[in-house]
């Protein structure tokens, strides 16, 4: 879901350009790539009366239709059509207030979808985070190993922030940085299990079994030392985020927050992580 009608007199601009209107639709809604559905049908001038369709001297706009959960909000059928009337504009050089789309919610008990009815469980809304700032400097490349001597800033956005948000800060030690793997493309995310780096030597574990970047939400969580706090910068090291991350949140790190007895992980796990800092 969804599935996206388009109805023309026009043939198919072909299925390049419909993957496209798909890959843009599940990027927008955080979806795994290949789950909204794109179909072409062209009409039959004899078949179809819409005035604008007489005029044959300019590009045809589309009628489409977007097939959605009754579940999904106002604003969220409202963004989905207007991301597709301008790309359908873009694509297909057809005027953009031309583009016709409206909206059909499927109910409850009455979609089938990968072999189970959709019994009308809510999905939760999706979350928008606002960056709190960037990382400044350090590694350009992603790259898996040797990030322990790796030194960064993490600069807070002086639109919202002044240094007052950080003032304490360098009276701890380390601190925890949540961040948004934005190098990871959307139809790269792994939403059910694989061997970490791809590695045939290891065992096939779920996505939250594991740490790698290409995971639903794309959050990357990091424990790093703070060399220094100075205005609206946080000099780290040991960071694993390339240049340009954006970051959404800090922590300052708490012994009390680390698991209370022992841990427990295998294998694999280790040996992961016996080159990563
Ligand atoms: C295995 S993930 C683990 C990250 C974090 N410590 C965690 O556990 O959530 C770290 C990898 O993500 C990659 N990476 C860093 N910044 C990134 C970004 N902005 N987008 C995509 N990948 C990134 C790096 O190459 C690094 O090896």
């Amino acid at each position: 879901m969804p599935v996206i009608e388009l109805h023309s007199p026009e043939p198919s601009p072909g299925s390049e350009v419909l993957q496209r209107l798909s890959a843009a639709v599940t990027s927008h809604l955080s979806m795994p790539a290949g789950q909204c559905w794109v179909l072409w049908r062209q009409v039959d001038e004899g078949e179809a009366y819409r005035p604008e369709w007489a005029d044959r001297s300019s590009g045809r706009a589309p009628i489409g239709f977007v097939t959605c959960k009754e579940s999904w909000s106002r604003e969220q059928v409202g963004a989905v059509l207007r991301l597709l009337a301008g790309l359908l504009a873009t694509e297909l050089s057809v005027p953009e207030q031309e583009v016709y789309l409206t909206a059909r919610r499927a109910a409850p008990g009455e979609l089938l979808v990968r072999g189970g009815l959709w019994d009308g469980e809510q999905t939760p809304a999706p979350v928008v985070a606002q960056p709190i700032g960037t990382v400044v400097g350090g590694r350009r490349e992603v790259a898996d190993d040797d990030w322990g001597k790796e030194r960064a800033v993490i600069r807070l956005d002086a639109a919202t922030y002044g240094p007052e948000a950080l003032f304490g800060l360098d009276s701890f030690s380390h601190v925890e940085v949540v961040y948004h793997f934005d190098r990871v493309k959307v139809e790269k995310i792994e939403t059910g299990a694989r061997q970490p780096r791809g590695n045939k030597d290891w065992p096939l574990v779920g996505i939250f079994a594991q740490r790698g970047k290409n995971r639903p939400n794309r959050i990357g969580v990091s424990r790093c030392r703070i060399v220094k706090v100075d205005g609206l910068d946080v000099h780290v090291e040991g960071l694993d985020a390339v240049a340009g991350t954006p970051v959404l949140d800090l922590k300052p790190y708490m012994t009390e927050f680390a698991p209370r007895g022992g841990t427990v992980q295998p294998a694999w796990s280790t040996e992961i992580m016996r080159a990563y800092y």
